[in-house]
């Protein structure tokens, strides 16, 4: 899957990039991630992306022209606009979730346009054809961390990105509700112990627990996502947290 990203901070993305699962997924050449510098398309003499907002008001406004450019070579460049799913990172938008990174990982090119300052000229969101997401209902000082968050979450859902495809797996299968507790070694851990059922060896057992587990968890912490009946809907779009690679 090939992913584009206009920013005016590329060089963000070099740590989150260049490590772990998201470089593997590169090495393999299951993904092609190409960072665009907004600033390479303003005709600003200063490279200027911003201007004061009419009307008056703090901080500055990034500014339509930059934006439409870098939006039409950058699209040029991918080859047409057909089947390239596109996307601006803003607080304004839609809440992203387990099941838009699901879509998301079923597209076959995705462009990703980080704001920064402000806000965005009103002309860039009605003459550009970008969804709107939002991460989480906290304002950031830009869409770069926003941009990560979705490229790591739809990578791992790739085909051959995750080496254990059952932890994607068991992910869906439990969608809808919070993970359930992990344990590795030692059984005992300054007087804490791994409970029974899990060295058990009956694997019945252990995924019923599991369940139970991820249910008691699922009504302590986020009611909401059981639905108004709480008996939770497992094909949901809540998603699981927890460290799963
Ligand atoms: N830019 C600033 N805050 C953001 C957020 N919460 N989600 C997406 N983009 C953002």
């Amino acid at each position: 899957m090939r992913f584009d990203v206009i920013t005016l901070f590329p060089s963000m993305f070099e740590g989150a990039l260049s490590e772990s699962i998201l470089k593997i997924a590169q090495e393999k050449g299951l993904v092609s991630i190409h960072l665009h510098n907004l600033r390479d398309h303003t005709l600003d003499p200063h490279r200027k992306v911003d201007d004061r907002p009419f009307g008056g008001g703090p901080g500055m406004v990034l500014a339509p022209d930059p934006v439409f450019r870098a939006y039409e070579a950058v699209i040029e460049e991918m080859g047409g606009a057909v089947g390239v799913r596109k996307v601006v990172l803003s607080p304004q938008g839609r809440r992203y979730d387990q099941a838009l990174a699901r879509e998301f990982a079923r597209e076959k090119a995705l462009l990703l346009l980080c704001g920064h300052y402000e806000g965005f000229d009103e002309r860039i969101r009605l003459g550009l054809p970008f969804e709107e997401v939002s991460i989480g209902d906290y304002v950031l000082t830009g869409g770069e961390i926003p941009a990560m968050a979705i490229l790591d979450s739809v990578i791992r859902l790739l085909p051959g990105v995750v080496g254990d495809p059952a932890s994607l797996e068991e992910e869906s299968f439990s969608a809808g509700m919070l993970d359930y507790p992990h344990y590795t070694r030692p059984r005992e851990y300054r007087g804490m112990t791994v409970p029974e059922v899990l060295v058990s060896g009956d694997h019945a057992k252990i995924l019923e627990w599991r369940r139970e587990q991820a249910l008691r968890r699922t009504k302590e912490m986020r009611r909401d996502l059981l639905g108004p009946e709480g008996q939770g809907d497992r094909d949901t779009s809540a998603t699981q947290t927890g460290d799963r690679s």
